[in-house]
């Protein structure tokens, strides 16, 4: 029997998302900075005649049922193009929370394609398996190869891995979920509406001085319409900026989670854990960006 296989899923941190207007089929159009944290949920995939999924950990109650999981829809996915892949049961770790603009279920759905990429010894540049990425949802290729790109269109344009200076950031998520549907309707955008004048800074080669002045150049477009339905979420902001030596603080993706950044690991340990001492109840995570 061939042995387990196993990865991490990485949470995906929007560092930027600028959105330059809808599409007729009714997405929008982005340009975003992506970058991956140190923490995420765990992938194990035990090879074997049938394609199932086990979900446990932390968060697992949230995740809803296993058999609408996007792990089982990306490896589904696969099979269709693949004749005869070879697949088995995941086990899936869950950590991080769920429908909160850190992309846990398409990280989860890029690493299954991962493992059974590696199951199948498919190179990672295969059509199918950024075809499956792409029909699977708008940020699961971006999640395919976890490293730091700009992603634009609805997520299928990426541009070439960037190495990004050393940075440490907290995550705090005040659990409660966000729809990303009902976050893109919140900006009120009309079909084929162009953001005309929307500039995103030159991201690409940057030290950490000036992508962090860069970084604040930049914004996240769908902060204010996922505060007019979360409110909270101006909280945990707020919380985050009342850090010592925070350089930045934004939400990620649609939210609800906001990240900070810190130029030191300490400097993020002791805001994690100021905030978690003043939100007991609230996802804080202090890790490091790539
Ligand atoms: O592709 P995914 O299922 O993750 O997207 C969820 C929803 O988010 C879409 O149905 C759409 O309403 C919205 N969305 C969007 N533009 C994007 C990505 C997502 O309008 N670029």
């Amino acid at each position: 029997m061939p042995q387990p296989l196993a990865t991490r899923a990485p949470a995906k941190i929007n560092l930027t998302l600028h959105v330059l207007g809808r599409r007729a089929d009714g997405y929008h159009d982005l340009v975003s900075l992506v970058a991956f944290a140190g923490t995420g949920d765990d992938l194990r995939l035990d090879p074997g005649p049938v394609l199932a999924l086990q979900v446990a950990g932390p968060t697992a109650p949230q995740a809803g049922s296993e058999a609408d999981n996007l792990v089982l829809k990306a490896s589904r996915l696969l099979a269709e193009r693949i004749a005869g892949l070879k697949a088995g049961t995941f086990h899936l770790t869950k950590r991080l929370p769920v429908a909160a603009g850190i992309g846990g279920g398409s990280s989860d759905a890029a690493a299954a394609l991962r493992l059974l990429a590696r199951l199948n010894d498919l190179p990672l540049s295969h059509s199918a398996l950024h075809e499956a990425a792409r029909l699977t949802g708008a940020d699961v290729p971006v999640c395919l190869e976890p490293r730091a790109r700009i992603m634009r269109g609805a997520g299928e344009e990426l541009g070439l891995p960037l190495n990004l200076p050393r940075l440490f950031a907290v995550l705090v998520n005040p659990r409660v979920p966000v729809e990303t549907p009902a976050v893109f309707k919140a900006l009120g955008l009309q079909p084929g509406q162009d953001l005309r004048g929307t500039v995103h800074p030159d991201l690409a080669g940057a030290s950490s001085g000036s992508l962090l002045s860069s970084l604040k150049a930049a914004r996240n477009d769908l902060e204010a319409p996922a505060m007019s339905l979360q409110p909270v979420i101006g909280e945990a902001l707020d919380l985050m900026r009342q850090t010592e030596n925070c350089r930045l603080a934004r939400m990620s993706g649609s939210g609800a989670t906001v990240f900070g950044l810190y130029d030191h690991c300490e400097a993020a340990a002791a805001a994690a854990k100021r905030i978690q001492s003043k939100r007991p109840h609230w996802w804080v995570k202090a890790t490091s960006l790539r």
